[in-house]
Order: C-alpha cells, then sequence, then structure tokens
C-alpha cells in the first residue's frame, strides 16, 4: 500500500494550480447520460473517483474518453445497461448520481443502496422520496434500488435535510420530465451551479441554481454541449490552510475565491494575509495562528469538507477553539491520529475543543477517509520530524498528485509504494 512521508518545519513558498472540483465533475460526467449526444467536458481533475465513474458509464454503455490535459468526452448513444452494481458503487458513493439520470433518460435503473462510510450512515431517501414525487415507481430489495417510470412528470419538493446530491439526482431527473418542478430547501453549493450551467448548455431550462429554490421546466429531449468544470474549491482551501500551518508565501492559481467565501473570512480571523484576485490568491502566514470557532453548516457557510483541514490547523492556535460537525455524525476520525501526533483535542458530541499551543510531533498515522488524510498531510507540515501517512488510496480519490504540488512550494514530501521504493524513482510498469 502506497504511503507519503513528509519532514516537516519548512514554510512553503511558491506558485501551486488548483484542479477542477471533482464534486462538480461527478454530476456533471452522469449528466451526460441524460442524451445521446456528446458531451465534452474540460478541466475535469484527474482523480480515481472520476475515473470510477468513467467504469460506471462505460458499464452502461456509453462511450467515455479521457483525453490529456483534463478534458473527457462522453457520449451516451445507447444504453446497454441501467445497473450500478454493488462493487462499483460500494468504492464511491457518488454512483449514486446515475440514478436520475437513468431513470429520466431509460425508464428505469437499478442501483445498488451505497451503504455506510467512514463519516456516516449517509442514506439516501431523500435522494428517493423525490424521485416517487417525480412520478418514478421505487422499490428496494436485496441492497438495490429498482426504479421505473414511463415518463417523469414535474412536482413540488421540499428537501427536509439539504442535500448535495440529492438536488443534483433532482435537477437532471426533472430536467426530462413532463411539466414544471419546483425543489425547495435545495443545496446551494457552487457545484449545484456548475451542473446547472451544463444542463442548461444541455437545453435545459433550469432557474434559481444557488438558492434554496429552484424551478425546472422538463424538456423532451436534451442535445450536447462543452462545458468548463468550475476549480476546486476544497483543494483550494487545503491548500491555503497548508501555508496557514507551515508557514511562508504562496500564490494560489486557477481558483475561484468567491466559492470559499466562508473559508476565506474564517482564517482571516486566524490572522491569514489573503490577497484575492480573479482566479488566484497571495497567502501569507501570520506569525502567531489566533483560535477561532467554527461550525459547518451547507453553503455558502464553512463547509464540512474543510472541518479536518481547519481543526489541524486550530491545534497550532495560541488558544482554545471549539469546532462543531452539524453535517456528518461521524467526521471526528481524524482526532486520533492528530493526537497521536501530539494534538490537544478533547471531542464532545459533535463538537471538538482543540486546545492550541499543542506542539506536533511525526508519527506513523493512518487516512481513514478522503479529507481526514489531507488533514494528517497539513500536521505534518507543522510537525517536528518525519510522519508517513499510510492509505494514502484515500487521500487520491479526490486530490490529484497533491504530494507532487506541496513538494513544487517547498514541502519536504515523498510517495512511496509498498515497495518503499520512492514513487519518482518507482520502476516503469512494464517491470514494477
Ligand atoms: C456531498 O455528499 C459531497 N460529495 C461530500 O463531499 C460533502 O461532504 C457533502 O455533499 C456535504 O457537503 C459529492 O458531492 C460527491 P449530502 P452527499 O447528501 O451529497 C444526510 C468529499 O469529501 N442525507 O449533502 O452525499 C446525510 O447523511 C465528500 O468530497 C440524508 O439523511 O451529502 C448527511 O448527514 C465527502 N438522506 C447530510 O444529509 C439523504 O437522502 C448531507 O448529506 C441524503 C443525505
Amino acid at each position: 500500500m502506497e504511503k507519503i512521508r513528509i519532514v516537516g518545519g519548512r514554510p512553503l513558498e511558491g506558485t501551486v494550480r488548483i484542479g477542477g472540483a471533482k464534486n462538480a465533475a461527478l454530476p456533471d460526467v452522469c449528466a451526460a447520460l441524460l442524451t445521446e449526444k456528446p458531451v465534452i467536458l474540460h478541466n475535469v481533475p484527474e482523480v480515481r473517483d472520476i475515473r470510477t465513474m468513467g467504469h460506471v458509464l462505460g458499464d452502461f454503455g456509453a462511450d467515455v474518453e479521457f483525453k490529456v490535459g483534463g478534458t473527457v468526452e462522453i457520449a451516451a448513444r445507447k444504453l446497454t445497461s441501467v445497473e450500478a452494481t454493488y462493487e462499483l458503487v460500494k468504492t464511491m458513493r457518488a454512483s449514486v448520481l446515475v440514478l436520475g439520470p437513468l431513470v429520466a433518460r431509460a425508464g428505469r435503473a437499478r442501483v445498488s443502496l451505497p451503504g455506510g462510510c467512514a463519516i456516516g450512515a449517509r442514506p439516501i431517501n431523500l435522494h428517493l422520496q423525490a424521485l416517487e414525487k417525480l412520478g418514478a415507481t421505487i422499490r428496494v430489495e436485496s441492497g438495490y434500488v429498482e426504479a421505473q417510470a414511463e415518463r417523469l412528470r414535474g412536482a413540488e419538493i421540499q428537501f427536509d435535510t439539504v442535500t448535495v446530491t440529492g438536488t443534483e439526482n433532482v435537477m437532471m431527473a426533472a430536467s426530462l420530465a413532463h411539466g414544471e418542478t419546483i425543489m425547495r430547501n435545495a443545496a446551494q453549493e457552487p457545484e449545484i451551479v456548475d451542473l446547472a450551467d451544463l444542463l442548461i448548455k444541455m437545453g435545459a431550462r433550469i432557474q434559481g441554481a444557488g438558492g434554496s429554490t429552484i424551478r425546472i421546466d422538463g424538456v423532451p429531449t436534451l442535445h450536447g454541449a462543452e462545458h468548463h468544470v468550475i476549480p476546486d474549491r476544497i483543494e483550494t482551501g487545503t491548500f491555503v490552510i497548508a501555508c496557514a500551518i507551515a508557514g511562508g508565501d504562496i500564490e494560489v492559481r486557477n481558483c475561484h475565491p468567491p466559492h470559499l467565501r466562508a473559508v476565506i473570512d474564517k482564517l482571516r480571523e486566524t490572522g491569514l494575509r489573503v490577497e484575492e484576485g480573479p482566479d488566484n490568491m497571495r497567502i501569507r502566514a501570520p506569525r502567531t495562528v489566533r483560535p477561532s470557532d467554527v461550525t459547518t453548516v451547507p453553503h455558502p457557510g464553512f463547509p464540512t469538507d474543510m472541518q479536518a483541514q481547519y481543526m489541524a490547523l486550530m491545534t497550532q492556535a495560541s488558544g482554545t477553539s471549539r469546532i462543531t460537525e452539524t453535517i456528518f455524525e461521524n467526521r471526528y476520525m481524524h482526532v486520533a491520529e492528530l493526537q497521536r501526533m501530539g494534538a490537544n483535542i478533547r471531542v464532545d458530541g459533535n463538537t471538538a475543543i482543540v486546545t492550541g499551543h499543542a506542539p506536533l510531533s511525526g508519527a506513523q498515522v493512518m487516512a481513514t477517509d478522503l479529507r481526514a488524510s489531507a488533514c494528517l498531510l497539513l500536521a505534518a507540515l507543522a510537525a517536528r520530524g518525519e510522519t508517513v501517512v499510510d492509505r494514502i488510496y484515500h487521500l487520491d480519490r479526490g486530490y490529484y498528485r497533491i504530494d507532487e504540488k506541496l513538494r513544487g512550494i517547498g514541502a519536504d514530501i515523498e510517495r512511496f509504494d509498498q515497495g518503499g521504493r520512492r514513487a519518482t524513482d518507482a520502476l516503469p510498469a512494464a517491470e514494477a
């Protein structure tokens, strides 16, 4: 199993380029199922989850071509299957995003229930209730969802809880439904707006994406389109905190600062200097990191996907801070690993009390989920000595070559394969 080794204590200097947003590209890829015409996506991050989604669509009979430089061309001319198997879905929950498009395009879908994951139970009941409101017949048996619909028809849908992929599934399904759909308490993330922009380019009639009420007038068919995926706001925030925790002065390019307004505002409260440009930011770390409490909430509030990274920073603050996680019920798996590095954290229900001034020392640690693994890299940048992070396949699901990008701005970081060989020295596949 690959590992990453970091020797901490070096400030970061230089320029880092941000990739496309994984959580926008995933629904964007699924939107291609809604038409038999080609959909071309640019700035798609070359991360594992996107590859997996490509395989899922390939299993349905779609032609999926990954081109150089992050362009993906998808042509779902004819669907030969509408089944997403447990083997694939269990590796990536986002596969549930094929449900809405398949029912809308093919009139049926058989998708494995995703099952739980490290950060929580993460049911999909709201997705299923909404699809039933749109006229689908839903059956759940032996771990699979079977959905059928002659033709979906528009409906009024009120989400009990804000759900990002639930909003995306319904937006895609409703685009081909007969009549108007109104979604209330919809998710407002930038990734929702990105998907709506793509669907509108494909001929969908959508108003209000980015707000809590979205109106969709269904159309009979959608055509192909070409689209540039938005920058990844969570990768952006991860590098901003890398500079805050390690010290230094970096420029972050190909990003969109307004997409992480709540994160930037919070980090400014801790003393970080952030100069915003149209698609870049200059980040200068303060001598002292001030503590500041945070609660994760749906967009436009502070995102849960930045909670673990922020906690790493707060372990170095000049006082105590309280971090409250309201989105997922078990998103503190990184706490135990941070404590092994010397962090002083106490979890009380869904709040973590982080006492700062904790000098971190390098240790052997283990990644448990995508953002927890990023948190451990950040802590290692500030730790004295060597840290080895294991199970970094979690990291590669959502970050493209983050170790190379961190090395490019001065971090002492290396990736090793299971044989202990530096990945940069690893033999070419043919001899491996
Ligand atoms: C999306 O997951 C993201 N994934 C997650 O990013 C992100 O953490 C999450 O939104 C919250 O922002 C993708 O976009 C692919 P939700 P999603 O449905 O859609 C409950 C990462 O690190 N809920 O908004 O699955 C659910 O249990 C990943 O990139 C129901 O109860 O999240 C959770 O408590 C991790 N029933 C809350 O709502 C449902 O039917 C929010 O979940 C759906 C959700």
